[in-house]
């Protein structure tokens, strides 16, 4: 285990992202190496591995670097300069590129992409992931609520990408159905509490939307 390494990964990660307020910033891929490290140490998976798939898995992402995001260019850049072996490189890679939103729904094949896309998800509900979801928001010019936009629970990825919904529908249409696509049975449980939590949320704002307090 080169603790080194990581700490290198995590400066590469911190200037990367100096300028981004996407909702993809520094913090949040942080944020996903410590979840994706507990939940690869009680999950029994490859911590390198998974530590490294962590920091790196939005390097390529179409939102940043749409250049690179098919051929993971800035991620292996990184390993190959840092002297990771090939079939290290190849996993990682494999990893980021399975969980990329362009992706499908499907599960990663190995457990170390399993433990970094729930990891990745985890970030997107609870108290982060309430917050998350307005900032992006209100970056996007959504409204918060509105009583006449309904949720569309059937979007299509490109009707997902293009979509004028709310934040509040947002939880509908993706935060709620995080929980059934998560992998293991430790993030499983982190996610029923952090959607309790979310539940909660909603309903007391829809309680004070509505006057009822
Ligand atoms: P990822 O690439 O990690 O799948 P996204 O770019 O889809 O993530 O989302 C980044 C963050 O922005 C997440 O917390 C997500 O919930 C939030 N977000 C994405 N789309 C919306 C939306 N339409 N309304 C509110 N929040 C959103
Ligand atoms: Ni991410």
């Amino acid at each position: 285990m080169n603790a080194e390494l990581i700490e290198r990964a995590k400066a590469y990660v911190k200037e990367k992202f100096e300028n981004e307020f996407s909702g993809h910033d520094y913090f949040h891929t942080l944020r996903v190496f410590n979840m994706a490290t507990h939940i690869a140490n009680k999950e029994n998976a490859s911590l390198e591995t998974v530590q490294l798939a962590a920091l790196l898995h939005d390097v390529d992402d179409r939102k940043i670097s749409l250049k690179t995001y098919e051929t993971q260019a800035n991620a292996r850049h990184f390993l190959l300069s840092n002297g990771v072996d090939d079939e290290t490189i190849e996993h990682i890679c494999q990893i980021i590129r399975e969980i990329s939103f362009g992706g499908n729904d499907e599960a990663p094949t190995t457990l170390e992409g399993k433990c970094v896309q729930d990891a990745d998800r985890l970030d997107a509900i609870g108290a982060i992931g309430i917050a998350r979801a307005f900032a992006y928001g209100g970056n996007h010019n959504r409204h918060m609520y509105h009583p006449d936009i309904k949720p569309n629970l059937n979007m299509t990825k490109e009707e997902y990408r293009k979509s004028e919904s709310t934040t509040i529908n947002h939880f509908y249409e993706k935060l709620f159905k995080l929980i059934a696509l998560m992998n293991t049975d430790t993030a499983i449980q982190i996610a029923k509490e952090r959607e309790a939590y979310m539940k909660q949320f909603v309903s007391e704002f829809m309680d004070e939307w509505d006057g009822n307090r």
